[in-house]
């Protein structure tokens, strides 16, 4: 194939920080807020939390190093990087397919992550008008599931998020994000601390605590696991090539890879426990929430909190503009691979490529939303549509898609290349990620997905 792709026309981020910022930005979002607590509630807790924390050390971070690395190398969208990459080290260009899955999970996720953002938009609406104001436990249900039946509401804010997501995206990533992201985030965890701490005074921390924290791993079980090890890769925006992407508009090559992609593992991770700390209390306060509420979770028991605060109100509003802010900023890089790639190779403008994705997604979006009304009967081994994507995207795609960047970086690319982008770090510390990613990644990654596999096939 005749390639005529154009390096760097997508631009270069202006430091390492705003790297940082884009890269936590795209990491830290609906993942962390709203389906890290009720996936931690659906799956009993404390031993759950344990294994997605393995996942992130064991998996999520090495892997993470690995896209950015190769971005970084190749300067290039992820189909073209892999292109580039698999030439460079004389392999074949099927290694692209990466880079192509990517470009359809990055599609299907938006999809449906816009139907949620849009639940935040509303929400963001509720609080403004003053609707949380001592609301009671079995009213916040009662909001929530009207909000799921109204389809109008529903499809009006999931296209008013893609809007402003596409409108970003067809501005340019590097220009509209990198700022933005540097003030979102810290934004963010002042406000996760100050409900923290409220959520503590009027709510059941001990008991939030040791649900979280209390690793009974007798409870555990495989599809927790799977559900787990998907959540990892979701959480950290792998397996699809959004980091890869990020990783392409790297200023310069000195910066190290490793060190980098510590802070921003740690940051997601961090947001993930804080959003916890804040529901569980509420929900533990409230013997009509459950812990095991599902994805209504967020917005069934914070609502309840605000309601009962003073200034309930304001801070319901800043909040949920936040979540609304932290979903954009993720929504971007779902998007940005593809967008970038046609940019490359194509050299057609932003704006054309994003209207028409934006328009693809739109309509795939619409399947989630009527999974929670006139079509919440119609199942696909036994999921929804908004579940079934859920888990094809997180749990299969995702994965996989892991799986083969780790096989690509840890076995495929020359040696020598590897250790000229990553070869920074301490030797020991390097000799153990090349390791996790030669051998523990690979057979951890094959051997929870053929589970997996089996356990939905036999269900
Ligand atoms: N990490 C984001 C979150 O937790 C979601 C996200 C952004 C994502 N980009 C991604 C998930 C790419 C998978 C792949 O909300």
């Amino acid at each position: 194939m005749k390639l005529s792709i154009q390096q760097g026309v997508n631009g270069r981020w202006r430091s390492r920080w705003t790297f940082i910022f884009a890269a936590a930005g795209s990491a830290v979002g609906l993942g962390n807020i709203w389906k890290f607590p009720y996936i931690v509630g659906e799956n009993g807790g404390g031993a759950f939390v344990l294994v997605y924390l393995a996942c992130i050390m064991a998996i999520g971070i090495p892997i993470m190093m690995a896209e950015v690395m190769l971005g970084r190398r190749a300067r290039l969208s992820p189909i073209n990087a892999m292109l580039h990459l698999s030439r460079e080290s004389k392999v074949s260009h099927w290694w692209s397919g990466v880079g192509w899955s990517g470009v359809l999970a990055g599609i299907l996720i938006l999809s449906f992550y816009s139907v949620v953002a849009g639940w935040a938009f509303h929400y963001l609406m509720l609080a403004m008008s003053g609707d949380f104001y001592q609301i009671e436990a079995q009213s916040s249900g009662a909001l929530f599931s009207g909000l799921l039946s109204n389809i109008p509401a529903l499809i009006s804010w999931h296209t008013l998020f893609l809007l402003i997501t596409l409108g970003i995206v067809a501005g340019g990533v590097v220009k509209g994000l990198g700022t933005a992201a540097r003030y979102m985030m810290p934004v963010l965890l002042l406000l996760l601390m100050v409900l923290v701490i409220y959520s503590a005074a009027v709510g059941d921390f001990a008991s939030a605590l040791s649900f979280l924290f209390n690793f009974n791993t007798q409870a555990l079980q495989w599809n927790s696991v799977s559900v787990a090890l998907g959540h990892a890769f979701f959480t950290l925006s792998l397996g699809m090539g959004a980091i890869m992407a990020y990783g392409a508009y790297l200023p310069d090559t000195k910066i190290s890879i490793g060190r980098t992609v510590l802070v921003i593992g740690i940051l997601d991770t961090f947001v993930a426990i804080m959003a916890g700390l804040v529901i569980f209390p509420i929900v533990f306060a409230n013997a009509s929430v459950e812990p095991s509420a599902g994805p209504g979770l967020l917005f069934v028991s914070l609502p309840i909190a605000f309601g009962g605060m003073t200034a309930g109100s304001f801070f319901a509003a800043l909040f949920f503009f936040l979540v609304v802010i932290a979903a954009l900023s993720s929504g971007i890089s779902m998007i940005e691979p593809t967008v970038s790639w046609l940019v490359e190779t194509k050299g057609i403008s932003r704006l054309k490529i994003t209207a028409l994705l934006g328009v693809a997604v739109w309509l795939v979006g619409l399947g989630t939303v009527f999974s929670f009304n006139v079509w919440s009967d119609v199942t696909l081994f036994g999921s929804t549509f908004f579940d079934a994507l859920d888990f094809l995207t997180a749990n299969i795609m995702l994965p996989l898609g892991g799986l083969f960047i780790a096989i690509f970086v840890g076995w495929v690319m020359k040696p020598s290349f590897v250790a000229e982008e990553i070869g920074d770090i301490r030797r020991g510390l390097y000799r153990c990620w090349y390791f996790i990613l030669r051998y523990v990644s690979p057979v951890l990654l094959g051997l929870v997905f053929c589970i997996t596999l089996f356990n939905k096939l036999s269900s």
